[in-house]
């Protein structure tokens, strides 16, 4: 089969990024993006492609060069899926609210409801491919549903994680380490899987294109995410070490980082990880192994989500304890509320969870983040579900600019290690705070000397 059209279902933070950039690398291939958010397809179709719903750096530009050429976006899910011939699917997996598995297992409805429209209005034979992170064993779930719910014809179903990081997602489409493809062992299995491999051959080198069965393929997604997560826990747990003992957390990170062995990255200690991924991945990890019975293996990776929560109430506390015993009535500065720099994407951010704890303690809390609204914010809040949206609005508060956002402020909370903060004239906001003036860094990326030159009572993680 000559593959000319393909569709995804999902216009998110995976399937946006990933389609701009396959169109971009194959002029040759129309692709379509849907989704059933009509706010969210209007924007990706906003004229001006700097209002596009997901900011990330390079992004609008290859929008712009792709887009109504051959790069579409659509709420017409059924003609897409009809059209194509493979059919990617990246929509959310969130982890269940409710039920067996709650708090751990991945929400599988979004998944279940795209099999089940790909069966009812596919008429020929599809490729279907897992993007979306899924616990193992997905794959044939939506096969079960596609060949007893279908109209008779063949699906092949590959799963081919994403491994891209927000904020880098354009290089890391464009120079990806490796793309992994799983597929069926079988004849049409290998045919599925060269299809897939065929596009990514366009830009990605052989050599990095790594083919294996499904269930290898969904358990390495998984795999990779606890991996990272799990040495961010490890720095965090030594931060808190290093603090108590005098040692400094960035210089046992340099020096452990150059034994090669271990390496420089993801070792730099934090507030915590957040994101849609790691927490996610890890929790359906957990319970997969515990639906084996295998719990010291459960216990052993659900260790490092207790010491992701156990590093944000830790932060949380010592803005507390530093600040006299009590935040009640005092502003609270935040300094960033997406997860990560370069992104405007704010799940599980450990923003939320700190102005969370401290609006329990009655603190006023001011955000100021370069790519995030008041809206949403509040919506991270609300979610939480800890207390009224009207309680919510009325202790937190967003700016347009930093200097606005530090006026009067009793402490700083650095929260998202945007580059910009370095910047920023710390006299100014030094003289417009109320004193003794505090920041607590949890990105550790301010001069500590600087800033205590300045008059700052400075703290950073691990230091
Ligand atoms: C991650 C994986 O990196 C990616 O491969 C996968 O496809 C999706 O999940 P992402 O969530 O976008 O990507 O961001 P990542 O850069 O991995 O950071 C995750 C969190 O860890 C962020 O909150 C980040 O600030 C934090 N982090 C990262 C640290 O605290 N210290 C580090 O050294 C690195
Ligand atoms: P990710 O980070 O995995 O890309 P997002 O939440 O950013 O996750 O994006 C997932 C998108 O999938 C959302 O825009 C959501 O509206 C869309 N979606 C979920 N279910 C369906 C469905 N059945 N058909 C079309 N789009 C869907």
């Amino acid at each position: 089969m000559e593959i000319t059209k393909i569709c995804c279902i999902g216009a998110g933070y995976v399937g946006g990024p990933t389609m701009a950039v396959i169109a971009q690398k194959c002029p040759h291939l129309k692709i379509t993006v849907v989704d059933l958010n009509q706010e969210r397809i209007d924007a990706w179709n906003d004229e001006n492609t700097d209002n596009i719903p997901i900011f990330e750096p390079g992004l609008s530009s290859v929008v712009a060069e792709t887009r109504g050429k051959n790069l579409f976006f659509s709420n017409d899910v059924e003609k897409a899926i009809e059209e194509a011939q493979i059919i990617f699917i990246s929509v959310n997996t969130p982890t269940k609210t409710y039920g067996k598995g709650k708090g751990m297992a991945a929400d599988l409805k979004y998944i279940e409801l795209c099999a089940r429209q790909i069966a009812k209005v596919a008429k020929d034979n599809k490729i279907v491919v897992e993007k979306s992170t899924l616990p193992v064993r997905t794959a044939e779930a939506i096969k079960s549903i596609l060949d007893n719910t279908g109209n008779g014809v063949q699906f092949q179903i590959l799963s081919n994680p994403e491994f891209l990081a927000e904020g880098t997602a354009i290089s890391d489409l464009l120079n990806p380490d490796r793309i992994l493809i799983g597929g069926d062992q079988t004849p049409e299995g290998q045919k599925a899987i060269q299809a897939l491999v065929d596009i990514y051959a366009n830009w990605v080198p052989q050599d990095k294109i790594l083919t294996t069965n499904v269930w290898s393929s969904e358990l390495s997604k998984l795999t990779a995410n606890a991996f990272l997560a799990q040495r961010i826990s490890s720095i965090n747990a030594l931060s808190e070490l290093c603090e108590k003992t005098g040692a400094d957390i960035n210089e046992v990170a340099r020096a452990i980082g150059m034994d090669t062995r271990i390496g420089s990255k993801f070792l730099k200690a934090s507030v915590g990880f957040g994101g849609s991924c790691f927490k996610k991945d890890i929790l359906n990890l957990v319970y997969i192994a515990k639906s084996y019975g295998l719990n010291e293996t459960a216990d052993y990776w659900e260790q490092v989500i207790i010491m992701n929560d156990h590093q944000k109430k830790r932060f949380a506390d010592k803005i507390v304890k530093t600040l006299y015993n009590t935040v009640a009535g005092k502003k609270i500065t935040f300094l960033g509320w997406a997860f990560k720099k370069d992104t405007n994407d704010t799940r599980e951010s450990a923003a939320i969870y700190i102005a969370d704890d401290l609006i329990n303690e009655q603190a006023g809390i001011c955000v100021y983040d370069p790519k995030v609204n008041q809206k949403k914010i509040l919506a991270d809040l609300d979610y939480l579900e800890t207390r009224s949206a009207a309680e919510n609005a009325k202790s937190t508060k967003s700016f347009e600019n930093p200097y606005d956002a530090c006026q009067g402020a009793h402490a700083i909370a650095v929260l998202t290690e945007w580059e910009e903060f370095v910047d920023y004239d710390w006299q100014r906001i030094y003289d417009a705070m109320q004193k003794p003036a505090f920041v607590f860094d949890g990105r550790n990326i301010l001069n500590k000397t600087e800033m205590q030159k300045i008059g700052f009572v400075y703290q950073a993680i691990g230091s």
